[in-house]
């Protein structure tokens, strides 16, 4: 059985407005009634004077009109995707902030003996160069000593073991020489003080943590040795921390 073209029947059908496909056979509508016959008035009222003829059958399969109904959907789908891309690519953090991911710091005018503190992703990092001395004292502490065991070097597994060849210890290269780290105390996130504390390493004053001098905690409420960053040297003079 044939009915006239339905608004309701393709446009309702996914959410659209009816739209200029709708057709009308006001002499076929005038013998619908009941809900039919009320579809009809409201097809009548709005697009009582288009012409274009659709009628479709009673079947569910999809008909040329289904088909122009969903390519417009698909459209607007596409249309407002292609309209919120902007707000959405505003978002992504701009060149100023990439570069901040990593940071190229020329260590040529350190000497033995002396730290820099520079920042990276808003913490700062020291970057010490180390004498015979302090590495010797750290290579010497028993790994049973140590209250956090872990290396904590994001240039390496994250399992192994703190010793003092792990915590200097760059992207593929130890160099017992220099000791790079986030100078954060793990136990609060205070900035610790250099060449300070019972263990000539780092101290810090807000609840009396005491670091070696591989950075490694020792006594106080730290939880764990400071954290070292993912760091590589360019060249002898030359290392990118991140
Ligand atoms: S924040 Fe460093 S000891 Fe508490």
């Amino acid at each position: 059985m044939q009915k006239g073209c339905d608004p309701a029947g393709g446009a309702g059908r996914f959410g659209l407005s009816p739209g200029p496909f709708v057709a009308k056979n006001k002499a076929f509508s005038r013998k619908r009634s009941g809900a039919e016959g009320a579809e009809r008035a409201f097809a009548d009222q709005y697009f009582g004077d288009l012409d274009v003829a659709h009628a479709h059958t009673d079947t569910e399969e999809p008909t040329r009109r289904d088909f122009l109904y969903i390519a417009t959907g698909a459209v607007t789908a596409v249309g407002v995707g292609a309209a919120i891309w902007p707000f959405i690519d505003q978002m992504n953090p701009d060149a100023s902030v990439q570069a901040l991911a990593s940071i190229e710091v020329d260590i040529s005018a350190i000497e033995v003996g002396q730290s820099l503190t520079v920042m990276w992703r808003g913490k700062p990092v020291f970057i010490r160069h180390r004498t015979e001395a302090e590495i010797a004292e750290a290579e010497a502490v028993p790994m049973s000593d140590l209250p956090d065991p872990l290396a904590r070097n994001a240039n390496l597994p994250e399992s192994d073991p703190a010793t003092d060849t792990n915590r200097a210890h760059a992207q593929g290269e130890a160099k017992p020489e220099w000791l790079l780290m986030i100078g954060v105390c793990t136990h609060l996130g205070c900035v610790p003080i250099g060449e300070s504390g019972e263990y000539d390493g780092w101290f810090c004053p807000c609840h009396g943590s005491h670091y070696d001098t591989a950075g490694r905690i020792r006594k106080g409420p730290a939880p764990r040795n400071l954290d070292i960053p993912e760091y590589e040297f360019v060249s002898d003079t030359l290392v990118r921390v991140g």
